[in-house]
């Protein structure tokens, strides 16, 4: 085959065979196992040590991953958590909303605290959020408050993240982040973004979107032409970054956002988030096919917490939810809001194990459930009166799941000096044992604390 400028290309079948498939099972997937906030950016951390790219390919701003270096903390919505190694590759996938503001405002506060920032890349076809987004998304949520028959809100993180996915799927407007660098294309896109929304628009006060005073075409455009030259340099195609880096041999670390019970699909739906949270959403997300992954970590809090609306059966109301609350500091990190905090629900849990096919556990927050004299986890559900040990992942059904407990011996307060398995309490290493016999999959990892060497490996 010869091309217009007379070169010769390979024809397909060859071209295939020479360029072969990529080696599988190299990489690594962290997925969250319950509704968000389980310490996926500590584990991310810890992992990143061992590869050589970490790759985010869910969410959006909504996500929000702490991470504590040498005591100084960390908190990390749309940068992936392994940008705290100098120089090592930190890449946005496709498959993530960026709000190109909050990453700038992101970025240079790394840079700020002495960051490399270097590695960041960012997706050409990552779907931009836009300041009506958030408007749509508030507007939407506050309807639904007062809508006290009909659905009720979702509690949003009131991000713009559902109505900028909406807009992917809809196609008709959206702005993809290479959009940023072509300035006829951004404008004729959110000409018709204006067109399209007008009337859900003309309720639109601006919150903290980039300008002020009315939202109008042409100062939208300017600003987020600005923007998109200030991350020009980071912009560019992270599927092929990524296959080429795989290819050489090298291995990429995958971080999920949110958390398998918020999934689109599989999560307690309507009350979840926009993506797929779940380990399947790397194939899309990034490019990379999901054979690529070989281990895949499912991180999960020794008890349940979840913010914004949506059933969480072991809910509790009590003294202990405040103590829980308190020693586990469960206040959003992107939006302040108490957590709600209840029991761990194995049920749940190993629902999560299972549509992730998680090969292994990482444990965090232990040390918060020290100095209870016991522990309850819930192993069945009790809906409509008949115990029933899976999962059902639809939000009315759910609604109405009572937990079934087995209780637990408790363990001693103090467990956030421990250095190995051996340290722990023979009562808190049954806590783990438990988990691991429920849900089948060893624990691999037990988080004790914030810090990075308040981990115990055991693999
Ligand atoms: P959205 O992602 O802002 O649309 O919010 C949808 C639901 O997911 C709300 O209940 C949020 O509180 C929840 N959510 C979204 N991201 C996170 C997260 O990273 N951690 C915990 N909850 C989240």
């Amino acid at each position: 085959m010869t091309t217009q400028q007379g070169t010769s290309t390979p024809p397909l079948a060859q071209s295939l065979k020479a360029v072969g498939p990529l080696p599988a099972g190299g990489c690594t997937a962290v997925v969250g196992l319950q509704w968000g906030d389980e310490g996926k950016g500590k584990a991310v951390d810890l992992l990143a040590a061992d590869h050589h790219a970490v790759a985010r390919f869910n969410g959006g701003a909504n996500a929000g991953h702490s991470v504590v270096v040498a005591g100084e903390r960390f908190s990390l919505h749309l940068v992936p958590s392994g940008i705290l190694y100098p120089s090592k590759l930190a890449i946005v996938g496709n498959g993530v909303v960026v709000d190109p503001w909050k990453i700038a405002q992101e970025i240079n506060g790394l840079r700020a605290r002495g960051v490399d920032t270097s590695g960041l890349r960012i997706s050409d076809r990552a779907h931009v959020v836009l300041p009506y987004h958030k408007a749509e998304d508030a507007m939407r949520e506050d309807a639904l408050t007062r809508h006290t028959k009909g659905p009720a809100a979702i509690g949003t993180t009131r991000r713009g993240i559902g109505p900028a996915y909406a807009d992917k799927v809809q196609r008709a407007c959206a702005v993809r982040i290479g959009d940023l660098l072509k300035p006829d294309q951004l404008k004729s896109r959110i000409a018709a973004a204006f067109d399209l929304k007008a009337p859900i628009l003309a309720g639109w006060s601006p919150g903290d979107g980039p300008s002020p005073g009315p939202m109008q075409i042409g100062p939208l455009v300017d600003d987020a032409l600005t923007v998109g030259r200030e991350l020009a340099p980071m912009i560019c195609d992270t599927t092929r970054l990524l296959h080429d880096t795989i290819r050489r041999g090298d291995r990429v670390l995958f971080e999920g956002a949110n958390g398998s019970l918020l999934d689109v699909d599989h999560g307690t739906y309507p009350f979840v988030t926009g993506s797929s949270c779940v380990v399947s959403g790397v194939g899309t997300g990034t490019g990379v096919p999901n054979r690529c992954v070989g281990r895949v970590l499912g991180v999960m809090k020794a008890y349940s917490t979840r913010v914004g609306a949506g059933p969480l059966p072991t809910e509790l109301h009590d003294d202990t939810a405040d103590r829980i609350r308190q020693r586990g500091r469960e206040f959003g990190t992107t939006t302040g809001r108490p957590r709600r905090v209840g029991w761990l629900d194995l049920v749940a849990v190993r629902y999560s194990v299972m549509i992730n096919g998680v090969t292994g556990l990482c444990l965090t927050l232990l040390d918060v459930l020290g100095g209870f004299d016991t522990l309850k986890v819930c192993t069945a559900y009790e809906i409509n009166g008949v115990r029933d040990d899976a999962f059902p992942p639809d939000a009315p059904t759910l609604e109405g799941a009572r937990p079934v407990y087995e209780t637990v011996p408790g363990f001693s307060q103090e467990i956030s000096a421990a250095q190995s398995w051996e340290q722990l309490p023979e009562k808190a290493r049954t806590y783990v044992r438990f988990i691991e016999d429920f849900v089948g999959v060893p624990v691999e990892i037990v988080s004790v604390g914030p810090g990075r060497e308040q981990t115990i490996l055991r693999v």
